[in-house]
């Protein structure tokens, strides 16, 4: 090869060098590509301003469409950049982009649609309603969307940014609702108890994801409320999360030792015998409050995510006698390949990056909590981690801040996170793009490319990181 080609072909992909090169320079070199990748789905031409493609892929499968969850989480990606940067310049174009969401996200809270309110899941790119047969409504999408709403209305209020009329824009005590946050707020405050399609589409019920994400909602809204002097709403979204509360500890069955996705269903087609699904982890990923209800340090939330991993390494080919921590799915009797639900069901690029950002927030999580106890539930998930000190762990252990096993804890945790990046560095295109799916006995990169929610779940795990 030239110089010239060499040069060409390293400035396109990590290749010739990625098995030897350290994991630190991979992290940079994905970083850079996830963000592009990213970017490169924010309002892309021809679409209407703020619309968040879920893939450019608009055929086999056609991802091209405005999906309410999959922009909230992308957009709450964005948000973290935006609080990690230094530069303001480099902020103020993160904002750009926030305020076109914004307006787009009131544009689909006011269009009529065929779930006749918040929850329709999905919009066409010039941001019409889409008029398709799908599962609807899918009521995680006004409870994700608020969340990330409110952070980026804290974040102006922060950097002096937040004038009043751009405040009215976002939020206003007044009722019926006009601002886009405060809609929201009142959706899922005055919806939470109906049933709604799960946050992969597919079953009609009740979901400890969906009910997680809401309760978060209410209470970052609750927060939000009092500080703009709504107290009667902030009252009100208070009482709402109470009862919500109520139904969410019924998803845990402590006679199988894990959370259950899913009660009260009613679709026959996505039968899920285990009732174990990667919703319950991303559920306290993106709705839990490190209060104590179902965050990451809950010993059932750590039972669950060790049952789900477990669950994915018997069944998956490329989990077999591999040193490389476990590739994770949606659930384990998933059969939707990407292409069509008559297939068997593959690993995920967002489920295992969740599973390393799980480990490195827990981390983050105990080193703030300064100690941390060893559980009749908590042990697995411990044990399963790749070090010889979580082998000798035994119930009823306590470990504080400033012992070299409280170190030595928050060391493994960050080694097991790093293992989970390495899964997905395995089977990573080396051009850095990643699709939606890792085939569960080849490793290849399959369904919808450059999933957008697969880059943005790459940066969230590296910023906790
Ligand atoms: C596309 C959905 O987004 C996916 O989650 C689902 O499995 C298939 N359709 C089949 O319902
Ligand atoms: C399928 C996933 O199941 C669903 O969660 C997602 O919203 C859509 N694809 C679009 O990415």
């Amino acid at each position: 090869m030239s110089a010239v080609a060499l040069v060409a072909a390293t400035t396109l992909c990590f290749s010739a060098s990625a098995g030897e090169s350290s994991f630190e320079s991979w992290l940079s070199f994905q970083r850079d590509q996830s963000r592009a990748g990213m970017m490169a789905n924010i309002s892309p031409r021809g679409t209407a301003l703020g619309v968040v493609v879920a893939s450019p892929s608009r055929d086999n499968p056609d991802y091209y469409y405005h999906w309410i969850r999959d922009a909230a989480l992308v957009m709450g990606s964005v948000m973290s950049l935006a609080e990690n940067s230094a530069a303001t310049k480099e902020q103020m174009s993160l904002e750009d982009l926030m305020w076109d969401y914004v307006r787009l996200s009131r544009r689909n809270q006011t269009t009529p649609n065929r779930s006749g309110g918040l929850g329709e899941p999905k919009f066409d790119v010039d941001g019409s309603a889409f008029d398709g047969d799908w599962g609807r409504p899918q009521n995680d999408g006004p409870a994700l969307r608020a969340i990330t709403l409110i952070r980026f209305a804290r974040h102006l209020e922060r950097q002096g940014r937040l004038t009043p009329q751009l405040r009215a824009q976002l939020y206003q005590a007044e009722l019926p609702a006009r601002s886009v946050i405060k809609a929201d707020l009142e959706y899922v405050a005055h919806n939470w108890r109906d049933k709604s399609f799960d946050l992969w589409e597919e079953v009609y019920g009740q979901h400890f994801y969906t009910r997680m994400v809401q309760r978060r909602a209410l209470l970052d809204g609750a927060d939000f409320a009092e500080f703009y002097s709504d107290s009667e709403a902030a009252a009100f979204y208070r009482d709402q999360a109470k009862a919500l509360e109520q139904e969410i500890s019924k998803h845990w069955d402590s006679q199988a030792g894990y959370v259950r996705i899913t009660r009260d269903s009613d679709s026959q087609d996505h039968r899920k015998p285990s009732d174990l699904d990667v919703g319950v982890v991303l559920g306290a990923l993106h709705g839990g409050r490190n209060d104590g209800f179902f965050d990451l340090g809950s010993d059932k939330i750590l039972a669950t995510a060790e049952k789900i991993r477990a669950s994915f390494e018997r069944i998956y080919g490329i989990n077999q006698n591999s040193s490389a921590a476990t590739a994770i799915g949606r659930y384990p009797e998933d059969t939707y390949d990407g292409y069509s639900t008559k297939g068997t069901g593959n690993a995920w690029v967002l489920a295992t990056n969740a599973y390393a950002e799980l480990h490195y927030s827990l981390a983050a999580l105990i080193k703030q909590r300064g100690s941390f106890t060893v559980t009749a539930r908590n042990l697995p998930f411990l044990k399963a981690l790749n070090s010889p000190f979580a082998k000798i762990l035994s119930v009823g252990q306590k470990f504080t801040k400033g012992q070299s096993e409280f170190t030595a804890l928050l060391g493994s945790l960050h080694d097991q996170g790093d293992a989970y990046l390495a899964r997905v560095r395995k089977h990573a295109n080396p051009d850095g793009s990643l699709s939606e799916q890792m085939n569960r006995d080849t490793g290849y990169m399959q369904g919808a490319p450059n999933l957008t929610w697969s880059h943005a779940s790459f940066l969230t795990a590296i910023l906790a990181r």
